[in-house]
């Protein structure tokens, strides 16, 4: 089964709702020049919840070929809780995905595996497609190599996901996240096989066969065609670079620039 590639922009806590406006036109655009097909490759962006509204409506008043994205949700479906955005607020928002677990909100929120797990659940119930966030840092990857922990992330926050769930699973090793040292092709690989038997053994084969693995960390247009030559590296979850819309369309375009 062919999996289409997939090419995410984070942008993380980036651009108020008239820069992401700015942003989206230009990347749209320039896409658009470069004679982007949505067929060849997905691409996503995902700004901070106060962009949402406003780029939800320019893509879809401009029929812009861009799949929309929320940074965290909430575990809980609606009541006191100060602060936290449901998954039925961001699936009424035409959002298709949700980034859960990533190591900066593992670091900065004290986000453990259960609650990374009640999240992906939450996404689940909406039709959201979760983007699960899985990576080691530079200490687990001494200790333990690269595989290890990622792969205990995936399996302890796919407790209980049904077989025909639809997700989107991120190695991210949390050393090379704005480090502008990536690991490499070969790593990718080697922990993007690992956690593909991770999901045949939790999901299923059928499963593990569809689910699209990404990698993310310090990606940049000269890098990325290294990436996805890899048989399950399928695509990128992109921090900086996808803050820089020529950057970031040139990433979408991998397939152009170097032959894959
Ligand atoms: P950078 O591309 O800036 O290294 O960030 C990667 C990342 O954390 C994407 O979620």
């Amino acid at each position: 089964m062919a999996r289409r590639p997939f090419i995410a922009g984070n942008w993380k806590m980036n651009l108020d709702h008239l820069q992401a406006i700015a942003l989206v036109q230009k990347l749209a655009w320039t896409m658009k020049d470069a004679g982007y097909d949505p067929k060849g490759v997905e691409v996503a962006v995902f700004p901070p919840f106060t962009d949402l509204r406003s780029v939800q409506t320019l893509i879809a008043a401009d029929r812009f070929p861009l799949a929309l994205g929320a940074q965290d949700v909430s575990p809980h479906e609606a009541g006191a809780h100060t602060g936290d955005v449901s998954a039925a607020m961001l699936a009424k928002l035409d959002a298709r995905y949700v980034i859960i677990g990533h190591s900066e909100r593992r670091a900065d929120h004290r986000e453990d595996d259960a609650l990374v797990g009640a999240k992906v659940h939450a996404a689940l119930q909406h039709g959201l497609v979760p983007v699960l966030c899985v990576g080691e840092t530079a200490e687990d990857l001494e200790r333990h190599g690269a595989s290890a922990v990622p792969v205990g992330q995936l399996k302890a926050a796919l407790e209980g996901v049904s077989a025909d769930a639809e997700l989107v699973v991120a190695y991210e090793p949390v050393w090379a996240i704005g480090s502008g040292t990536p690991a490499t092709a070969e790593t990718a690989q080697e922990v993007g096989a690992a956690l593909r038997r991770a999901l045949a053994e939790t999901l299923g084969e059928d499963a593990a066969e569809r689910t699209r693995i990404l990698y993310g960390g310090s990606v940049k247009s000269g890098n990325i065609a290294g990436f996805l030559r890899m048989p399950d590296v399928d695509g990128a979850l992109v921090g900086g670079a996808s803050l820089d819309p020529a950057e970031f369309a040139a990433i979408a375009r991998f397939e152009k620039h170097v032959g894959v």
